[in-house]
This record gives C-alpha cells, structure tokens and sequence, in this order.
C-alpha cells in the first residue's frame, strides 16, 4: 500500500506491521521473564516524551500484572550530545525502592542517556533494574550500555514517527521513517 509521506521524509524504515509484530514479541518475552509478579511489584518507567507510543503498546500487550510511571528528561538542545551531560525536569510519582523496574525508552544512541538512567534509578535501591529499548543504533554509541530487550538495530540515520521527534515534529506517525538528511544536518 503507497502512503502518503511527509515532505522531510526520505523513507518508511519499519512499517506499523513490522513494529506491531516486534512489540508484540518484546512483551512476549517481558511476560515470560517476570511471570508470577505482582502488580505493586512491578513498574514499568517510560520516558517521556519519545517513548509515549511504545510504552502504550508495549504495557497493553503485557500479559503480566505493572504499573506505569514516566520520567521526563532534557533534551540535546542543551548539548547532551556532546558533552553526555542529561539532566531530569520530571521525576517518577511511585517509588522505586524495592520494586522491578522496566525503563522504556524510544531509541539507544550515544548511550548517554540510557547510562544515566541506569546511575539514577540503579542507586534507588530497585529490586531489580532492566531496560526495554525500541531502537538502536549501534555506529553512533559513545558508551556501552547493556540493554534487555531490544526492538531493532537500524543505521545512523534521524528516525520519527511512532512517538520519536525532529524538533517536536513528527512524533505521531505511525510508522517510522528516516528524515531526509538536509532536514537534520546543519
Ligand atoms: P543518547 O543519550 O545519545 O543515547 O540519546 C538518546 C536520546 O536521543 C533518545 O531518547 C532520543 O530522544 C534522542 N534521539 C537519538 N536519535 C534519535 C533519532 O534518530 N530520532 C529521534 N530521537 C533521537
Ligand atoms: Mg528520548
């Protein structure tokens, strides 16, 4: 079926179907892995805003019992690329201390991001501490960080659509799709 893309749009990387049968596979295997869990036991910690539409389907296709939080974060407009500098504006309403934790997050990039969180919460005292990324790009990473559930690999291209921005544009596509290089390079 042709779409009708955006101008700034180069091409559809991973189509709704393909990102359906992988989120559905992800929460397959998160199910399997902490079954028997309680619903108090267990959080998962979206964060905002690029994760949104990920953590939506991801947690209705859990077959286990969790509850659902979010953290909020700066952005690279503040150079956290550069420096690896990330800094959080919105915090968890539940306490972590004692609990299973999920972070779910949109995309694994420098690696930045993800180390900090796992520094943030990891000193919180969680009973456990796991991670369930959509994307990842593994050329550009800065850091190493391990992550538990993973969606795709793809290539160092700008990615929107299905909850990811350019510049708070484009996060409610449904499918996600490389943005023509001259949108995004400077
Ligand atoms: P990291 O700290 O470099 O790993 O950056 C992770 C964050 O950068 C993600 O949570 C996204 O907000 C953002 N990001 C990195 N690459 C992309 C992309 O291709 N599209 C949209 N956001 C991205
Ligand atoms: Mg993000």
């Amino acid at each position: 079926m042709d779409i009708l893309l955006p101008n700034s749009v180069d091409y559809v990387l991973l189509d709704e179907d393909k990102i359906e049968h992988r989120v559905c596979e992800m929460a397959a295997q998160i199910s399997a892995d902490y079954e028997g869990i309680r619903n108090e036991d267990f959080l998962l910690v979206g964060v905002l805003k690029g994760s949104f539409i990920f953590m939506a389907d991801l947690s209705r296709r859990l077959m286990v019992p969790h509850r659902v939080d979010f953290i909020a974060l700066s952005s690279y407009a503040d150079k956290a690329e550069a420096t690896g500098a990330v800094r959080m504006i919105m915090d968890t309403r539940a306490d972590v201390a004692g609990r299973h934790v999920l972070i779910v997050e949109d995309i694994l990039d420098t690696g930045y991001t993800l180390d900090y969180l796992y520094r943030i919460f990891g000193a919180r005292q969680p009973a456990s501490l796991r991670t369930a990324v959509l994307l990842s790009k593994p050329e550009r990473r800065k850091i190493t960080v391990p992550v538990d559930y993973l969606g795709f690999e793809i290539p160092d291209v700008w990615v929107v659509g299905y909850g990811l921005d350019f510049a708070d544009r484009f996060r409610t596509l449904p499918y996600i799709a490389a943005l023509k290089p001259h949108v995004y390079q400077k």
